[in-house]
């Protein structure tokens, strides 16, 4: 067992609901093992500007059901640059602090690598995104939580798209993923799911909908990745809206509300495992690494890995969402 007396934790990158349930898990874990701990407000911007506030037990009261992160996020050019790094790095050592617990995505993994292998300090990850993008976790913090925000966007939508018999484009988050639209179209019933991972050519989205208005002669709706190759809900409604104009085309792009809201049951013991799992982790040595949940296991991935390696959503969730619609 390593011992560790005083350790950082900061939020970095798109913020995800569940990320003060693993703020809270790891200053209290580390309370647990007679550790110090130290927030970083503003990821590694609040590094490099000195950004530091002492955490113990109740700081961290009463914010498990809070969607956000208590210690604010931010996505940092500064750090980019070795000047930027060097900066926190003193900063840092200035604290006191011996190793560090980065909660965020594959931005804040990379910048959470490159500190290591510069200033050899301690790192370990917590995958903190609503994307799910991040290899060697079933599962990422928040992910869980704007699966259902969406689909009760959808639901709403689907009744006045009814009512009207309109169709409907509707463009969830996931930059370069499509979880999120995979499961929240299967969920909300949508017609057609595009996403990231799958070509789809204008003439195939336009024959799916024909196909699916001849036979259910009523509202259709779409669900699309911000990602998908079309270019989005926007660019798709241009493309095909000579076809289907009769049906009085609308789009819908839920947006940043994806991103908000109290975390669900599922995001909060996520966090608080793996805001355990991460101090653990610490402690018996690891370093680099990300903790993840694998087959309700926790794992540790080379930290590299994470975004080096791509995690595949589930295909036979696409076939099924095409025998549904
Ligand atoms: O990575 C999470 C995410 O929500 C993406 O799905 C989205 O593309 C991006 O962040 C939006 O980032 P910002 O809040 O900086 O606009």
């Amino acid at each position: 067992m390593n011992t560790i007396r005083k350790i950082g934790v900061f939020t970095s990158g798109g913020d995800s609901p569940g990320m003060n349930a693993a703020i809270r898990a790891v200053v209290r874990s580390a309370v647990h093992n007679d550790i110090e701990v130290v927030g970083i407000r503003r990821g590694y911007q609040g590094m490099i500007e000195n950004e530091f506030v002492d955490l113990d037990s109740s700081s961290v009261s009463n914010i498990i059901q809070r969607g956000g992160t208590i210690l604010k996020s931010a996505r940092s050019e500064q750090f980019r640059t070795p000047e930027g790094r060097q900066q926190a790095f003193e900063n840092v050592k200035k604290q006191g602090i011996e190793a560090l617990i980065a909660i965020g995505g594959d931005g804040t993994f990379q910048g959470a690598t490159k500190f290591n292998m510069e200033f050899q300090i301690p790192v370990v990850g917590i995958p903190g995104t609503i994307d799910n993008d991040l290899y060697g976790t079933d599962e990422t913090i928040g992910y869980d939580t704007a699966l259902n925000t969406a689909m009760e966007a959808i639901d709403k939508i689907r009744d006045t798209a009814d009512a009207h018999n309109r169709l409907f484009l509707v463009e969830v988050m996931g930059r370069d993923a499509g979880f999120i639209a995979l499961e929240t179209g299967i969920a909300g019933g949508a017609e057609l799911i595009l996403l990231p991972e799958t070509l789809t050519e204008i003439s195939d989205i336009k024959a799916s909908l024909s196909e699916v208005f001849r036979v259910h002669q009523r509202s259709s709706l779409v669900v699309v990745a911000e990602g998908d190759e079309t270019g989005g809900a926007i660019k798709l409604a241009d493309n095909i809206k000579d076809d289907f104009g009769k049906y009085d085309m609308r789009v819908c792009i839920l947006g940043h509300i994806q991103r908000g809201g109290s975390p669900s049951a599922r995001d909060r013991v996520l966090s608080s495992r793996l805001g355990l799992a991460a101090v653990e982790a610490l402690l018996e040595g690891h370093t680099n690494v990300m903790v993840g949940i694998v087959n309700n296991e926790v794992k540790y991935t080379p930290m590299k890995n994470t975004w080096s390696k791509k995690k595949s959503i589930d295909y036979k969730l696409l076939e099924l969402s095409k025998i549904l619609s």
